[in-house]
């Protein structure tokens, strides 16, 4: 041991950032050259075009499969985590430097169409319709629960609507296209406003001739066992998964099989993300077993998340309460207009800084705490420019911008003023910012990078509180300038990854 710290104590007398290392009680205490230290972070953030690419992330390809909402109804508010949490993942992975491919695998195939068609020909008011396409599917499709409850025989009449529309039936393909499209034109209106985009929206429709190959591969494998007419995958413990239902129409996981092989070949992926609430747990694990039987072992998670709750309850789109997203979004931005108002009335540009104030409200509430736990949706709190808000986060930015107004800021500065506490904290927040993102990565959760950022923000706006960053020492602003240059870029870099706007003024 003796010869051990020695060796050790040489080997760091080499590092000149290292002022002292000594051995205490089986401790080893390293003193660290302050000024020295606050230099290199400074200076590795000042060159902004650092990557933050990691080794581990070299020639790496994941699959982000987010959002994924289903045609003919709304956008709900599980849709609405999956985008976000999936958009925030999608940054984040890129920053360290692997090759992201965001999926959006809509769900635009399967037996609900059927039942939608069945209750469009049935109840449907094309007009109405025309008008409000998204709306009255939606009261449409929930008609048709409440009438098959009375009339069973509703449902296999959906299940031959569907069938026959896997069978490339013309009629119903023409209807099941108009679906399609005007749910997408709803669903991109949301994606322009959340400022998310997707490099494939290949959905489950999308598969729909590229499934017999694989249940002729789970065959060949011996997997595929009749069951009452339909073909299944045995998977105990789990239930089995169901391949084939007795008509010979294909379900959600023979569509998401098809999905994984297409991927692995189209993309040659090292990993899958499958950003999906809690409920279809069991749905990915049969998937991996089912891939597992099959001889494949790839890299695919489940990347959960807790329910939306409002006042405690949880917002949902069933028994025709819809609860319209767009509609929300639009009153957040309304109520964020009145409160910058309220505080600066002769901002310029209010709408655009109305919109990032709103939409990243939502977007740092959704992601501050770890994704398992429940969302409380309450828009006044999360408006707030106070506490654990997306507007605090944006107007700590600010506060800073507005402070580097009319300043030049000189790439060279004294960094000894760093060596005090108070500034030396802000150096060690500085410099866990790569740390922070490869810990978001490891664990798939943005909130890693939402509470960093609640931590520096605060950290900064107690030194401000305490400090004058103008002063006349000309050597001391420059150290003052330097610091929170540094800070609003990271600041600002950090929403950026999660989804958010930095603002210049609010
Ligand atoms: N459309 C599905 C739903 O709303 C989510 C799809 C998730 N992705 C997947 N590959 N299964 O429940």
């Amino acid at each position: 041991m003796p010869e051990l710290t020695e060796e050790i104590k040489d080997a760091l007398k080499g590092i000149s950032m290292i002022k002292s290392a000594t051995f205490m009680n089986g401790f080893l205490n390293i003193d660290l050259n302050r000024a020295m230290f606050a230099n290199e972070v400074i200076k590795t953030i000042n060159k902004e075009k650092e990557t933050y690419a990691q080794e581990a992330s070299k020639g790496k390809t994941i699959c982000i499969d987010y959002s994924a909402p289903n045609i003919a109804k709304s956008f709900s508010v599980g849709h609405l985590r999956s985008t976000m949490i999936g958009n925030a993942l999608k940054n984040i992975y890129r920053k360290l430097g692997y090759n992201v491919v965001g999926i959006n695998h809509l769900g635009d195939w399967g037996t609900q169409f059927g039942k939608m068609i069945v209750a469009y020909r049935l109840w449907g008011n094309k007009e109405l319709v025309e008008q409000n396409p998204i709306t009255e599917l939606q009261k449409l499709y929930v008609k048709f629960h409440e009438e098959s409850e009375q009339n069973p025989s509703l449902e296999d009449d959906a299940r031959a609507v569907f069938k026959s529309l896997e069978d490339n039936d013309e009629d119903v393909l023409s209807l099941w296209k108009y679906f399609r499209e005007e749910s997408l034109k709803e669903f991109m209106m949301m994606y322009e406003l959340l400022n998310v985009s997707f490099d494939s929206y290949d959905g489950e429709a999308f598969f729909n001739d590229k499934m017999e190959p694989i249940v002729q591969m789970i065959e060949e494998k011996n997997l595929l066992v009749e069951d009452d007419g339909a073909m299944i995958v045995r998977l105990d413990p789990l239930p089995p998964a169901l391949i084939k239902r007795r008509d010979g129409a294909t379900l959600y996981i023979t569509r998401d099989l098809a999905a994984l092989f297409y991927r692995k070949k189209t993309y040659d992926f090292d990993q899958v993300l499958y950003v999906v609430g809690n409920e279809q747990k069991l749905h990915f694990e049969q998937l991996k077993a089912v891939t597992n039987l099959m001889g494949y072992d790839f890299d695919i998670k489940h990347v959960n998340f807790g329910l939306v709750l409002q006042d405690g309850k949880k917002m949902s789109t069933r028994q025709g309460k819809v609860v319209k997203l767009y509609d929300v979004i639009q009153e957040a931005i309304k109520e964020a207009k009145n409160q910058i108002l309220a505080k600066n009335p002769n901002l310029e540009n209010q709408e655009s800084v109305a919109k990032a104030v709103g939409i990243g409200a939502i977007i740092f509430n959704d992601l501050k705490n770890d994704r398992n736990l429940e969302v409380d949706f309450n828009l006044s709190q999360m408006l707030a420019f106070e506490g654990q808000t997306g507007p605090y986060l944006q107007y700590s930015s600010v506060r800073i911008a507005s402070i580097l107004k009319n300043q030049t800021v000189l790439d060279s500065f004294d960094s000894s003023i760093y060596e005090g506490d108070l500034y030396f904290q802000l150096i060690k927040d500085l410099a866990q910012f790569n740390q922070v993102l490869t810990k978001a990565a490891e664990q798939n959760g943005p909130h890693v990078v939402s509470r960093y950022l609640l931590q520096l923000s605060s950290n900064f706006n107690q030194f401000y509180g305490q400090h004058k960053i103008i002063v006349e020492d000309e050597v001391t602003k420059q150290a003052n300038l330097n610091l929170i240059r540094a800070i609003r870029y990271v600041l600002n870099e950090g929403m950026r990854l999660l989804g958010m706007t930095a603002l210049e003024e609010m």
